[in-house]
């Protein structure tokens, strides 16, 4: 499988990237940044970093460069991992915030279709909280939530028109991510998450695996929500995957 990573520098991307050189069933990875990314210096002696490929890309509103096409060309899948989150959104303008994670994606999937293979399965990172129904109004962040919402159900919308082109789509809808060496969740957020009435918590190896697994297997069920992506993930790292 020919796979691409975006987001490949942040929390959940990086270790997509990661698990991926482990995995022999991928062949190559292109990661997809504003900024070179680098081998991961953890993913252990099984881990083939020849695999990975970085592309930057200055442009994310545009149609992609020839250079950037010659690379993803041929692809078999993608994990989007790119996104603004909730915490670094109260510090943004939300035009900015909605650019980056509606506008990018959209534009990614046109530009990755056109070249990728049949089948081709994008998994969408998002979050338990992001508002599909337009008609609801959350109790917090409510636009930025109604927007991430938007995003996922015009992916969605995406794969239904191009149903011709073997487009699957699935959105990964963790609670919150746990991970070593970041902060232990604090227990009004787990009450948070919780209220939603899926798993709270998703180690990221897990969800890195679980989205892993609907790319090289095909996507099982839309949305992947917190103990979807416990359930695959347990299922399919063995110890020694784990990030520790
Ligand atoms: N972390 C959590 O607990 C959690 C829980 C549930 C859902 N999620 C969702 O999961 C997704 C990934 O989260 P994460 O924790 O991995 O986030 P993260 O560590 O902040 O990583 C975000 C990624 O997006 C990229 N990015 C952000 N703004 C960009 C821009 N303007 N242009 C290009 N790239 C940009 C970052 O690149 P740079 O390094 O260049 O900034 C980075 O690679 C998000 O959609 C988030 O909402 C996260």
């Amino acid at each position: 499988m020919k796979l691409i990573v975006v987001g490949a520098t942040g929390l959940v991307g990086s270790e997509v990237i990661r698990l991926a050189l482990r995995n022999p069933s991928v062949a190559s990875v292109v990661a997809i940044a504003r900024k070179p990314v680098p081998a991961p210096t953890n993913a252990g002696p099984e881990a083939q970093t020849s695999k990975l490929q970085s592309v930057v890309l200055e442009n994310w509103t545009d149609p992609y460069p020839e250079d950037v096409i010659q690379h993803i060309k041929d692809a078999d899948a993608c994990i989007w991992a790119l996104g603004v989150t909730p915490t670094q959104s109260k510090d943004m303008d939300f035009a900015a915030v909605t650019t980056i994670c509606h506008d990018y994606t959209l534009n990614a999937l046109t530009n990755m279709t056109a070249h990728a293979r049949n089948p081709f399965r994008f998994i969408y990172t998002s979050g338990v909280a992001a508002e599909r129904d337009q008609a609801k109004t959350p109790p917090f962040l409510a636009e930025y939530l109604l927007m991430r919402g938007r995003t996922e159900t015009a992916i969605l919308e995406f794969a239904t028109q191009h149903a011709d082109r073997g487009i699957e789509i699935t959105v990964a809808k963790p609670g919150g991510i746990a991970s070593p060496g970041r902060e232990a969740i604090g227990a009004q957020f787990l009450a948070l998450v919780e209220s939603f009435g899926h798993t709270a918590t998703v180690h990221v190896s897990e969800l890195a695996a679980a989205m892993l697994d609907q790319c090289l297997h095909g996507v099982t069920k839309d949305p992947l929500w917190g103990e979807d992506l416990v359930e695959i993930g347990r299922r399919v790292l063995r110890e020694g995957d784990y990030l520790r």
